[in-house]
């Protein structure tokens, strides 16, 4: 409840409220302007989350509270936080009196603004509450839904604003926020979070509860606090590095991850120094949404990179380049999401090529490239621009592979322009200048401007950067990689489209990446079902183990109603989550009356154990 003269004050102070001068207590200047976000952070701002959690898998909820250090504008009268499907109890000061508070009507995907009325002094309120059993970041797992099918698992997804569904604060990543927790899970769950880890075995809590304790000291946006629990080992791979997963699974993932402390390694030798303390991987059940999350300290990975051969683990150097763009130094609104995903694509190329040479890397970049190109052909081109417009859209929906192969393109075009002599040193001192903090497109071209085109029109007219930002399609100027492992491939597709017996061609020594480009190549050919059958007789492309390779089979399979690989595709589609290999499946399957009853039979068995990001975008492609 509310009360009237709480109203009138919130009025008018709405009303005199524009963007003035912070005031001493509040040093920084006020955030971006951020379309997904109710918070006013110019008037009050979130500095540190403190969180005070039960896990109870039983109810599917986390209950309990949190308490959030603000900086506040002398005149401030509220705090407004973004809130989703939260159920709130209570708002408390710091003595614990109640404070006055309203939720706003629900707005859809952005959720409902919490408003509290401030106390006339004191920096800190407390938000009593608990989530939602259908909370989108988390997925309550059940005991058969995980590899040791013994107990419950539960993980948080928050990029891009789903952290308000399992926590109240103001979900902006232009709102940096450190943050500690204690979180009580039953026993023998282990409770891991994003943060430095306080106690990793927990301590014993009444109730045969274990509590476990986190510290995040380094400012970061909110969605990039995450947390899992379940029956969690932990095997350490290097002085920094480790693997956490369940017992089951450890083994397997230990050896594919064996480079991860190499990787950090070759990582800080072109971004500089590794600024989080450790780098673990948390290897989680397969229903993960994606193929990897950057939370800081701890990477979240879909199993689905577990080849056995350590072929897919450019997956971790895509991760852990993160740490410096995006953790370091962070899009300040979603319409710039390039500017993590496109700088962490590039990096995660340089990675690869320092770890295993020019030729893996240049695959990669192609295949990324060719990927980009089909996807523009469908897009509307304004969402082909780098700097998207998301006005009244999720920005989940804006977020496509433009953001990473576009993006990467980019730097790869003025790496090549000026030579990595002078570009990798702008590329780390641009990290540098801006670590920890949030910033806009406009920002990052004002960096590129000053400290490395410094006014070379001839440069500026060759990189042509207004035609990436504000301009659909990919720039006449971007670089293309030229991959010779791609041109022996690309030989073998002739012969067997010209109708030469797959056990003809010569594939000797081919790794994975050529695999995923012969498929790609293969996917839209008039492939006839005894070619089909030659190909996976002589291949093996079924019962692959590799995901990726997998994949790349399958879509061949839906292309050409090939009957006999359904239920390798069933199994798959029912067996891991990972979006980006569902969209495409259920996707050709929507396109045909041989696909429809196909895709509407495996989603209804699937869905009960997709993570509500994967359930959502395919709710839209399978009716
Ligand atoms: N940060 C992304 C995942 C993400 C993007 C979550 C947008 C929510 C909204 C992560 O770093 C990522 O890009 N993952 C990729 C793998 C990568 C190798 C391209 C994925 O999950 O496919
Ligand atoms: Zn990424």
């Amino acid at each position: 409840m509310i009360t009237r003269g709480f109203l009138v004050a919130s009025l008018l102070l709405a009303a005199a409220c524009t963007r003035e001068a912070a005031s001493p207590s509040m040093p920084a200047p006020p955030p971006a302007p951020d379309i997904h976000s109710f918070a006013r952070p110019a008037e009050a701002r979130v500095t540190h989350v403190a969180l005070d959690l039960q896990v109870d898998p039983a109810a599917r909820v986390l209950r309990g509270t949190a308490t959030l250090t603000l900086v506040r504008r002398a005149d401030a009268g509220e705090v407004v936080l973004d809130t989703r499907g939260l159920r709130v109890t209570r708002v408390t000061d710091e003595a614990g009196q109640p404070l006055a508070h309203r939720l706003q009507p629900e707005v859809t995907f952005l959720g409902q603004a919490l408003v509290v009325a401030l106390p006339a002094r004191g920096d800190r309120v407390t938000v009593h509450y608990e989530t939602s059993p259908s909370a989108a970041a988390l997925q309550w797992l059940t005991p058969a839904q995980t590899a040791g099918k013994t107990h419950p698992y539960l993980y948080s997804q928050g990029q891009a604003i789903l952290t308000r569904t399992w926590i109240p604060t103001q979900d902006s990543p232009g709102i940096r926020q450190t943050y500690e927790a204690t979180i009580r899970a039953p026993r023998p769950l282990r409770v891991v979070m994003s943060a430095e880890m306080l106690t990793p075995d927990g301590v014993d809590a009444a109730d045969g509860q274990r509590a476990f304790r986190f510290k995040m000291d380094q400012a970061v946006p909110p969605y990039l606090i995450a947390i899992a629990a379940g029956d969690i080992a932990f095997r350490s791979l290097g002085p920094r590095t480790g693997v956490y997963t369940e017992p089951a699974v450890l083994d397997r993932a230990a050896n594919e991850l064996a480079d991860l402390e190499k990787m950090v390694a070759a990582a800080e030798s072109l971004g500089g120094p590794y600024q989080w303390g450790r780098y673990d991987v948390l290897v989680l059940p397969p229903s993960f949404p994606f193929g990897g999350m950057e939370n800081p300290r701890l990477t979240f990975a879909t199993p689905t990179i577990l080849a056995g051969d350590r072929s897919l683990v450019s997956l971790l150097a895509h991760e852990l380049a993160h740490s410096w763009s995006g953790n370091l130094v962070t899009n300040a609104v979603w319409s710039d999401f390039w500017l993590n995903e496109g700088v962490t694509t590039y990096f995660e190329n340089r990675i690869m090529e320092a770890l295993y040479g020019k030729d893996r890397a240049l695959m990669l970049a192609a295949l990324g490239r060719a990927e980009v190109l089909r996807d523009m052909k469908d897009m509307p081109p304004a969402d082909t621009k780098l700097v998207l417009d998301l006005a009244n859209r999720d920005p989940d929906e804006g977020m496509n592979q433009v953001a990473y192969e576009k993006g990467a393109a980019l730097l790869h075009t003025i790496e090549a322009a000026v030579g990595r002599d002078r570009f990798d040193p702008w590329l780390r001192g641009y990290f540098n200048r801006h670590a920890f903090t949030s910033i806009t497109s406009r920002e990052f071209a004002g960096d590129l401007r000053r400290e490395l085109i410094r006014g070379d029109t001839a440069l500026e007219a060759k990189i042509a950067l207004s035609a990436w930002l504000d301009e659909p399609g990919m720039p006449a100027v971007a670089v293309v990689p030229q991959s010779p492992a791609f041109r022996q491939v690309e030989a073998q597709v002739a012969r067997f489209t010209g109708g030469t017996p797959a056990s003809a061609l010569v594939v000797d020594g081919w790794v994975t990446q050529q695999w995923q480009h012969f498929l790609e190549q293969l996917r839209t050919a008039p492939l006839s079902p005894a070619q089909l059958r030659d190909l996976d007789a002589t291949f093996g492309f079924t019962a692959s183990g590799n995901s990726e390779v997998l994949f790349g089979w399958l879509r061949i399979v839906v292309a050409r109603h090939h009957e006999p690989a359904v239920p390798a595709l069933e199994k798959f589609l029912t067996s891991q989550g990972r979006r980006k290999f569902l969209r495409p499946l259920y996707d050709d399957l929507m396109q045909s009356t041989w696909g429809q009853p196909i895709a509407r039979r495996i989603y209804a068995t699937a869905r009960p154990g997709y993570h509500a990001v994967s359930a959502q975008t395919i709710d839209g492609i399978v009716k």
